[in-house]
């Protein structure tokens, strides 16, 4: 199955994708994760990438296109994949299109986190990652074993660097001009799918099983 899962900054979207990664055995495609190293790498598109990031704004559709051209033909992605924060804008929801019809696939379903902006704020402002690793954390809802710490590989637990309020205040506001439309795009091809992202984790993954068991049940 080929997913999208989509939402506001702090939804919840790559904290559901590990669950997703893990259960159904496809890769999980994030394009902030995919900056992020190579922001750390100090590669050219990092550098690009990290005067965009460290603003709230949107890295370029050409760049970020390219990139995730260059990871769909990987070999992982034959049986499936999850993309995270792609695509972001019409151009980039075309290109996508473009991309996979090239190679006769498509995009089966789109899973869209509703969730309030007064909870992105709580969850982002909380939010904890290894520097190590990068598995994510929140300082109340999912806390390491031991205070910052990774449970996962004893890595040192950090706030991501556009964590801070003026940098997240413009990612909604960028969210919402830019990548909202984007809902009535796969809404309108009859693949979007709304649910609650409020709960707890594990609820909202339970909508998630939902949607994979129906789909499922239609193969
Ligand atoms: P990206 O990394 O995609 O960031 P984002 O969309 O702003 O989303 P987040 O990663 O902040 O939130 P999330 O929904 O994954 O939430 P999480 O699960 O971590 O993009 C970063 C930047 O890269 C962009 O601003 C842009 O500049 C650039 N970029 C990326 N893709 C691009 C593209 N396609 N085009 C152009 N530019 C692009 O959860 C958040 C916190 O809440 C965590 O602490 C978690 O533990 C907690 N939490 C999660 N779910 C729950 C829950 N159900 N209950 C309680 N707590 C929860
Ligand atoms: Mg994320």
């Amino acid at each position: 199955m080929n997913l999208l899962i989509m939402g506001p900054p702090g939804a919840g979207k790559g904290s559901q994708a590990v669950i997703i990664k893990e259960r159904y055995n496809i890769p999980h495609i994030s394009t902030g994760a995919m900056f992020r190293e190579a922001i750390k790498a100090k590669t050219k598109t990092g550098l690009l990438a990290k005067e965009y990031i460290d603003k709230g704004e949107l890295v370029p559709d050409s760049v970020t296109i390219e990139l995730v051209r260059e990871r769909l033909q990987a070999d992982d992605t034959k049986n499936g994949f999850l993309l995270d924060g792609f695509p972001r804008t019409i151009a980039q929801a075309q290109a996508l299109d473009q991309i996979l019809s090239e190679v006769g696939k498509k995009i089966d379903k789109v899973i869209n986190l509703v969730v309030d902006e007064e909870i992105l704020v709580i969850r982002i402002s909380g939010r904890r990652v290894c520097k190590t690793c990068g598995e994510t954390y929140h300082i109340v809802n999912k806390k390491p074993k031991v205070e910052e710490i990774c449970d996962v590989c004893g890595g040192e637990l950090i706030q991501r660097a556009d964590d801070n309020v003026a940098t997240v205040t413009n990612r909604i506001k960028v969210y919402y001009e830019k990548t909202r439309p984007l809902l009535n795009y796969y809404d309108d091809k009859g693949i979007l799918i709304n649910i609650d992202g409020s709960g707890e984790i594990e609820e909202t993954f339970r909508y998630v099983e939902k949607i994979m068991e129906d789909a499922n049940d239609l193969t």
